[in-house]
């Protein structure tokens, strides 16, 4: 048995790793080891919940003694961490708890993986640390150049995994992913929150002009994206992983509203986010070669993600008609909207 330790496995893509991990193969543990924000949510893991080879652990990456204890205990071989504060919006308001998780956080697990010799440490990363890419598509060798504090932490988390490569000898890989949507995706990014809005008939908040160009990737291509790096990824190694086709937010919209038969005057145009990044684009020919690609397209990808959000409504309303909710949505869009 091979014993996981999938740090922030109580947020979206982490959750939907433990799922397919735990379909995939019997001769695995796996342990979740989740602070429990406001976007961990144990609901996303409540079909696992009564699988003996699953564990669940409320700590924070960046307690030091926590960390060590949950190590030792379940004599962990392999982190996988997906642990990080991931909204941009948030890290335009509220950047400390960015820089606090995102990187001194995976300092710290770098650390237990240095201290307990682990087998591989496996750091989630995103396509924004590239920055905004306006023509052709990021390889992995591209200079760092993010602009917003979400994807500067981000950036500083990856550095410091290389370090720990080239200076410890320590066993990493890094993925770094486009932009997910699927099942257990907090409804504070855009997907989610369109579709649910959509299906209250509230307004969709569309930034600027809408142009600006995501590459959507269903989250179990990404589940399997960083499996194949865990089992054929070499060591100290960076891939890209995303479907390298980018839709723009306006077309994204549309889809939504199109599938639920929803009418498109519900599209309210907001003011702009600053700095908002116009295209990520991935290259993601390094993963290809190791024998992964991915199973969705743009098209089939919204669509299992509207159907999912239909057929679990129970779910994110929940989330959405609890007082913290409601009070970031308020802060974040009043006052925003602007002439259609
Ligand atoms: P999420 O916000 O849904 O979940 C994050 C999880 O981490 C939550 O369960 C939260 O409680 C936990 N967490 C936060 N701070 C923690 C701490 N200090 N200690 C322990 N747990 C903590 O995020 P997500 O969308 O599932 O993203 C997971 C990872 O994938 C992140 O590293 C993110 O940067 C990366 N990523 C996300 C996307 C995307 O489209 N969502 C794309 C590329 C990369
Ligand atoms: P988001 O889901 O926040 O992901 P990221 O900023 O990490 O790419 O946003 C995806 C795109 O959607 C991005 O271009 C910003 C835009 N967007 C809106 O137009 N309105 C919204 O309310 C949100 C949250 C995002």
């Amino acid at each position: 048995m091979k014993n996981f330790l999938i740090t922030g496995g109580a947020g979206f893509i982490g959750s939907n790793f433990v799922h397919l991990m735990l379909k995939k193969y019997d001769d695995i543990n796996v342990v979740v080891y989740d602070k429990m924000t406001y976007a961990g949510n144990l609901d996303n893991l409540a079909p696992v919940a009564d699988d003996p080879r699953y564990n669940f652990y409320k700590g924070d990456i960046c307690d030091h003694a926590t960390v060590d204890e949950v190590m030792q205990k379940y004599k962990i071989d392999i982190i996988v961490n997906f642990a990080a504060e991931t909204h941009v919006d948030r890290s335009l308001t509220e950047p400390g708890g960015f820089i606090q998780t995102d990187v001194y956080g995976t300092y710290i697990l770098l650390e237990a993986a240095k201290k307990y010799e682990i087998e591989r440490y496996h750091q989630i990363s995103t396509d924004e640390v590239y920055g905004a890419v306006m023509e052709g598509r990021s390889v992995e060798t591209d200079p760092l150049e993010p602009r917003s504090p979400y994807s500067a932490a981000k950036a500083g988390g990856d550095m410091m995994c290389q370090a720990y490569y080239t200076s410890f000898d320590i066993p990493i890989t890094i993925t770094r992913g486009s932009n997910n949507i699927g099942p257990y995706q907090y409804p504070e990014k855009v997907v989610p929150l369109f579709v649910s809005n959509a299906m209250e008939d509230k307004p969709l908040p569309l930034y600027g002009d809408g142009l600006q160009m995501r590459d959507y990737q269903y989250v179990l291509d990404h589940c399997e994206g960083i499996d194949t790096v865990l089992q054929k990824g070499k060591l100290g190694e960076i891939y890209n992983l995303g479907t390298g086709a980018e839709t723009t937010n306006i077309t994204m919209t549309k889809a939504i509203l199109h599938l639920l038969g929803k009418p498109e005057s519900l599209i309210q145009p907001i003011t702009d986010r600053p700095g908002h990044d116009r295209r990520y684009a991935l290259d993601c020919g390094k993963i290809q070669a190791l024998g992964w690609n991915n199973q969705y397209n743009f098209e089939m990808a919204i669509e299992a993600t509207v159907k999912w959000y239909v057929d679990n409504q129970d779910w994110w309303h929940k989330i959405k008609d609890g007082e913290r909710y409601k009070e970031y949505y308020n802060r974040q869009y009043s006052g925003r909207e602007v002439e259609k």
